[in-house]
């Protein structure tokens, strides 16, 4: 999604605003652009669509700089990618502004601003908050107090970023649902849309609240709450690596981050694991523990990969404790009407922490005191998700640069069996229980390496997807979800059509797609399910249907020539799950790969997706 940076220094900005939105580019994107003031005292600016690089060779060819500047990244919500579509947007030569986000409400304004005799040279919904400011500017007022006065009349959510000739000291940026960070320096101070933006220039953070307003100057920053009261916000020291977002000696960052996942699996239970249990302490909350033993019924709230996460979360949750669990994608329940619930424990789950529609579902259940406590799993610290959320239950995943979410799942699911000991802990359930679980958690690391070991020969099984067009994947139990995250990441970057089932589905519909044309892909661990699942592949092989099964030697699965076997190391149950999602990323990676997609980027895709 959208990418905002903005710089106020002693010095040319440029450069500094290039190299944001290069470490934005992982967002998601069609365009980009850079306003500045010059220190001749003029607003200009350089858009063009496509990559950042083609906006860098624009500005080699016709260069523009100042001390004082915007820039962004734009993913196409109204109005087509197109240059003159691209941000900054500027109302005449007064004002130049940024936006990530979506107002509601621009057709009515438009038309009025029309009628006011402005004309509008793109299509978007900014031009109408660069227009709307300027009617204000022309009353002689501030540039702070004009950008106070036209929020008052913007329906959606908006990152603002606003400057002006008119103040050549002055960045004025607005939060209303778009998360934005203001990075410290030393007589000079930056903005951006997450910190990652920033990192090479600085370390130190203010994180602005919803309603927040900021006048930021080269050595001062004032902000201002939704009421237009003075607030203080505190800073806070970031330890995120520079380093973390490069490459390395991987072609790709989705290699680098699957191949991470022992390590930020590893990092998740670090710390939190006790001799023969969890630690409550893991949930940043003093009472945790007795909060957690009131529980009678979960609901968790997620979107994509996240939202498979939650789906594994329920099988576990329900069969190791007596609470109802129920999953649903965000943006469905966000809509829905509720009916109260009695001690339910709200769970939000998200890589990003920034995700609109989560955000919005976690605001609808707060303000309708619709349960005893909200609780979220995210990878971000100081993300919306876990400001707003009374308790944070952290994944160790590291900066996920990757549109394809690959690390971030797999911590994900070993948060929520974290969150499940803890369940059965609050709920006294048999030490020897917890203790087995604990114990094999500890394996994970290993196991998930001994996973890894598959690459070369699933880099060769990919071969025989690249002519396909469709797919199938199958599971039974939890999963099954992970069979729908196999199908997703295989869509999502190899842009073949991947379905997922439930294996016992399948003799009630999608049993007519089986021919040899038709890949099937099959997680089959030796758990309780796995009989039930050999005859599902037996009715999948009398079609002739090309079989690609992934399970361990004590399944004994035997291969022949439509039945591909791919050995997988044997794990205990509740971390099949975990260990068979592995190969089935790095299945989809090496298929994108001879594809020739754009595997960390793929086409109309964003990795946070920070509008509805
Ligand atoms: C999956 O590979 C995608 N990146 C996407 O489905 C993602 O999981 C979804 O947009 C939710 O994002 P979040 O975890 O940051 O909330």
């Amino acid at each position: 999604m959208c990418g905002i940076v903005g710089a106020i220094a002693q010095r040319p900005v440029v450069e500094i605003l290039l190299e944001g939105l290069r470490r934005l580019e992982y967002r998601g994107y069609d365009s980009a652009g850079v306003a500045v003031v010059r220190d001749t005292g003029d607003l200009v600016r350089s858009r063009a669509l496509g990559k950042v690089a083609a906006l860098t060779d624009r500005l080699a060819d016709e260069p523009i700089d100042g001390k004082l500047g915007i820039a962004h990244t734009r993913w196409a919500t109204h109005g087509v990618p197109a240059e003159r579509n691209a941000h900054p947007h500027f109302s005449g030569e007064w004002v130049g502004i940024v936006h990530n986000g979506i107002i509601e409400n621009h057709v009515e304004l438009r038309e009025r601003l029309k009628n006011d005799g402005y004309r509008f040279d793109s299509d978007t919904d900014t031009e109408v908050v660069a227009h709307l400011i300027d009617v204000f500017r022309r009353k002689g007022i501030s540039l702070l107090d004009a950008v106070m006065a036209a929020r008052c009349e913007l329906q959606g959510a908006y990152a603002l970023a606003v400057i002006s000739p008119d103040e050549t000291d002055t960045l004025i940026v607005a939060r209303h649902g778009s998360p934005l960070v203001i990075g410290l320096g030393i007589g000079e101070n930056f903005i951006g849309s997450d910190i990652q933006a920033l990192l090479p220039v600085t370390s130190r953070f203010i994180y602005l609240e919803n309603g927040d307003v900021a006048k930021i100057n080269r050595h001062k920053i004032d902000i201002y709450d939704a009421n237009g009261e003075r607030v203080s916000r505190p800073v806070k020291e970031s330890s995120a690596a520079m380093c973390s977002a490069e490459l390395g000696e991987y072609r790709h960052f989705m290699l680098k981050e699957i191949f991470e996942q022992p390590q930020s699996v590893a990092a998740t239970l670090e710390n939190r694991l006790a001799g023969d249990h969890v630690l409550p302490s893991l949930l940043g909350a003093p009472d945790a523990l007795e909060k957690l033993a009131q529980v009678e019924e979960i609901q968790i709230i997620a979107c994509g990969t996240s939202y498979h996460a939650g789906l594994v979360g329920r099988y576990w949750i329900e069969a190791n404790t007596d609470i109802p669990c129920h999953v649903e994608v965000a943006s469905e329940y966000r809509y829905r009407r509720q009916p109260p619930r009695k001690n339910m424990l709200f769970v939000t789950i998200s890589q990003s922490g920034e995700t609109a529609d989560t955000l919005a579902a976690l605001e609808k259940i707060k303000e309708n005191h619709g349960c005893m406590a909200t609780l979220t799993i995210c990878n971000v610290a100081e993300s919306s998700l876990t400001r707003e959320s009374d308790m944070s239950l952290m994944t160790m995943a590291g900066p996920e640069i990757g549109v394809a979410s690959t690390k971030a799942f797999t911590t994900q699911l070993v948060a929520l069996q974290l969150l499940m000991v803890l369940l059965m802990q609050a709920k006294g359930a048999d030490k020897a229980r917890v203790e087995q679980i604990t114990a094999d958690l500890r394996k994970l690391p290993a196991l998930i390496e001994q996973a890894l070991d598959l690459n070369p020969k699933i880099e060769v099984l990919s071969e025989r997807f690249i002519e396909k067009h469709h797919s199938l994947f199958l599971g039974r139990g939890e999963l099954y979800p992970v069979a729908m995250e196999g199908a997703l990441k295989l869509k999502e970057i190899s842009y073949i059509h991947a379905e997922a089932y439930p294996a016992g589905e399948l003799k009630h519909g999608p049993l007519a797609l089986v021919d040899s044309e038709m890949p099937i892909v099959t997680v089959a661990p030796s758990t309780g399910l796995l009989e039930k699942l050999k005859s599902n592949l037996e009715e999948v092989r009398s079609r002739g249907g090309e079989l690609y099964v992934f399970a361990d030697r004590e399944a004994h699965i035997k291969a022949d020539d439509s039945l591909h076997v791919l050995e997988v190391p044997h794990v205990p149950e509740l971390l099949a799950p975990i260990v068979y999602t592995v190969p089935l990323q790095l299945l989809s990676y090496h298929v994108a790969v001879q594809k020739g997609t754009d595997v960390d980027k793929p086409r109309n895709l964003a990795k946070s997706v920070t509008v509805e």
